[in-house]
């Protein structure tokens, strides 16, 4: 088989890009580990830049977003008994929105089943071979049979435990890590969120947040031990801590209702350079994590895909290269900063084991700062609702 572009990984980057080349008329082909509902329904991330809808919208996946999509104006920050809130719009005229992940995943996967895209599921990809030549081959297994597809390009879009990473050579990718000594425990809850915002406790015995799921169901996390069995956490107990954490004066209690699900994630930032060898280009997870706390990591993959088809357009289109030869130097540039923004905010917000008094009332001032100066609310709204993808 042949194609032009190959993708490795149907997650939201390697969909997304599928789908914008198809738009301008390249062809490719995706493949995927997983069964194709497994894909669909993961639950993930749920907040969207205002660049994100706004690309979403333009390559024609407004429909469902336009009817389904919370936007929020501000998010609420509560630390000593009070309630902080910046309002971004009031701010800078931006937004994000409430948009699970498995929406803009169904949105895609219904957008390239109707144009009649290539998208193998159950299709692993095992190696990729002559990335440094000009006529890549992706090795891949369907059905117990090994495969090959050959392309021009390979989009590396598997995740952070995909594969394609592994084919840039150990002496020419570096990578930086911080793996942070909590996690969260994440919640669905059958009720309404008590306030129409996103909410964050900033408590002594640790971060929680509210968000919104959907009209009826609230998205609940808690910070706990990155190992912590979620059977340890009783519903009682979730409750409990979670009143604690996130109520205060002057604003309703968080609202209760019926757990359906309980998991704990872990939290690391992490990033691969360069983003690309050869004919390799990696986006999204692939090439970088970041802890949930800013809501990046569905934003930043979308935001390398932005770069990555407009570079390919005009590769095809045009036969210009400059674009595809600084993709990487592009989303690394704008990378930098959604992690020095990420792992800022999680320092800031969380407690970290061992932390002393001096260090807590720190935390406290920088807070204090953030949501009570104008250049602190600037700040976090600019990045918050999203940094412009090409400077
Ligand atoms: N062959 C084929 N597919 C693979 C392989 C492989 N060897 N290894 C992994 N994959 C697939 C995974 O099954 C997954 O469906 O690659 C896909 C990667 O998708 P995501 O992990 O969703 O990554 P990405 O598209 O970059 O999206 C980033 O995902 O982790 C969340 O919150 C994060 O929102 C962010 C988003």
């Amino acid at each position: 088989m042949r194609t032009q572009v190959a993708i490795v990984g149907a997650g939201p980057a390697g969909l997304m890009l599928s789908h914008m080349l198809h738009r301008a008329g390249i062809e490719s082909v995706v493949l995927e580990r997983a069964p194709r509902e497994h894909v669909r329904t993961r639950l993930r991330a749920g907040v969207l830049e205002q660049g994100a809808i706004e690309m979403l919208r333009e390559c024609g996946l407004g429909g469902r977003l336009d009817r389904l999509a919370l936007k929020q104006r501000a998010l609420d920050f509560r630390f000593g008994n009070r309630s902080r809130r910046i309002d971004f719009d009031a701010e800078i005229g931006r937004n994000v929105w409430v948009y699970p992940q498995h929406e803009v995943v169904t949105d895609l996967m219904q957008a390239r089943e109707e144009a009649g895209g290539a998208i193998l599921y159950e299709a692993p990809v095992q190696r990729i071979e002559d990335l440094d030549g000009s006529r890549p081959v992706v090795v891949y297994e369907e059905a117990g049979q090994t495969r090959r597809l050959a392309c021009d390009y390979v989009a590396g879009c598997d995740g952070f435990r995909g594969v394609s990473r592994s084919f840039i050579p150990e002496d020419r990718l570096r990578v930086f890590d911080r793996i942070y000594p909590f996690g969260w425990l994440g919640i669905l809850a059958d009720a309404p969120a008590a306030t129409n915002e996103i909410v964050w406790g900033c408590h002594e015995e640790g971060f929680a947040m509210q968000s919104i799921r959907t009209p009826a169901v609230t998205r609940l996390y808690l910070q706990c031990d990155p190992d912590e069995d979620p059977d340890n956490w009783s519903d009682d107990r979730i409750w409990s801590e979670l009143h604690k954490r996130l109520d205060v004066d002057g604003m309703p209690p968080v609202n209760e209702g019926t757990i359906t699900q309980k998991a704990v994630t872990a939290m690391r930032s992490f990033l691969a350079e360069p983003m690309q060898w050869g004919r390799l280009f990696l986006a999204g997870d692939a090439a970088h994590i970041v802890p949930p706390t800013g809501a990046k990591g569905l934003n930043s993959a979308l935001a390398d895909i932005k770069v990555l088809a407009r570079a390919l357009v005009e590769h095809y289109a045009d036969g210009r290269d400059e674009r595809l030869a600084t993709y990487s130097d592009t989303c690394l540039r704008r990378m930098w900063l959604v992690q020095r923004f990420s792992a800022g905010l999680c320092t800031m917000t969380h407690q970290f084991p061992g932390q002393n008094p001096f260090e807590r009332r720190l935390q406290r001032a920088d807070l204090e700062y953030m949501t009570g100066s104008r250049p602190g609310r600037l700040e976090f709204s600019e990045n918050f609702t999203g940094l412009p993808v090409e400077a």
